[in-house]
């Protein structure tokens, strides 16, 4: 049987917020193969959960540091750290989402000027602003992973803004695969179904979504969190090496349905 060796590297996990967040589900794989991780997270009162949660993997957590992705002094002192360490990187997982929740309550006919611009930012613009500093401190054949949802590409009733929010992500993440390509860094979206965690609860209607998901998929079924954790890990390994700014599903094959009939 083959299996994933990570003993050495590096990984910087950016957006786990407690045990069912999908940057934890990637996380979890990534120590279990022996790498190393630093945590980055949004607010002071995530720091204990944080602490809490990776206790059990001791010298593997190297570094937990607060940091908003829109604030740049954030991103700036994030890097400082890693770097003030002699740290360096190979891996970095995005796994990081927000909109105004108006944005997805209203039709997204009314999307406001500032809901466009939050759920941009937070949303996409921070891949490129945690790339471009990651890449600065990363070793050559490293891997960039970011999460996405299929409402990049079709509509999701609900999802309005963030579906093009993830659209520019996606399209960031080819964008960075280019520039990052001939070092041998690459970038890559996983694309999961929807999944129970924070961020999902606030999307109205989120549990219709499951239930339309698992009765549409190829496979009837919804992805696991374990699922989602083990394709990060094949975009983090040497077994994905010349697989780069891609989006790849994990939802069952719901994204390949072109038409489902009531069973
Ligand atoms: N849950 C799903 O159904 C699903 C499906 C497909 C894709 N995704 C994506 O997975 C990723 C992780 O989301 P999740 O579902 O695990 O939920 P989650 O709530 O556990 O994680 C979202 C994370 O984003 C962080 N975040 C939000 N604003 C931030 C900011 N300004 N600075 C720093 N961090 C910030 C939160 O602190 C949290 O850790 C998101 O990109 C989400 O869109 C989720």
């Amino acid at each position: 049987m083959v299996s994933i060796d990570l003993t050495g590297k590096v990984a910087l996990i950016a957006g786990v917020q407690n045990s069912y967040s999908l940057g934890w589900a990637a996380a979890k794989k990534v120590l279990e193969a022996g790498a190393s991780c630093i945590f980055s997270y949004q607010g002071e009162r995530n720091q204990p959960v944080l602490e809490k949660l990776t206790a059990e993997y001791g010298a593997q957590i190297l570094l937990l540091e607060q940091c908003d992705v829109s604030v740049d002094a954030d991103l700036d002192r994030l890097f400082a750290a890693i770097d003030a360490k002699g740290i360096q990187l190979d891996y970095l997982m995005h796994a990081i989402a927000f909109t105004p929740r108006e944005t997805q309550e209203n039709p997204f006919l009314e999307t406001s000027r500032d809901g466009w611009r939050i759920a941009l930012d937070i949303s996409a613009y921070s891949l490129v602003a945690l790339s471009g500093r990651a890449a600065k401190l990363m070793n050559d054949n490293g891997s960039i992973v970011a999460l996405t949802y299929f409402a990049s590409e079709k509509v999701v009733p609900k999802y309005n803004v963030m579906g093009v929010a993830k659209a520019a992500l996606e399209a960031s993440a080819r964008y960075l695969a280019y520039d990052l390509g001939t070092r041998g860094i690459r970038v890559n979206c996983v694309s999961p179904g929807p999944m129970r965690t924070v961020a999902a609860k606030s999307i109205p209607g989120f549990s219709q979504m499951m239930d339309k998901t698992a009765s549409v998929a190829a496979m009837k079924k919804n992805a696991s969190f374990d699922d989602v954790g083990n394709m990060c890990l094949f975009l983090f390994s040497p077994m994905s090496n010349a697989t780069t700014g891609e989006t790849i599903y994990v939802d069952g094959g719901y994204s390949v349905m072109g038409m489902s009939f009531e069973s």
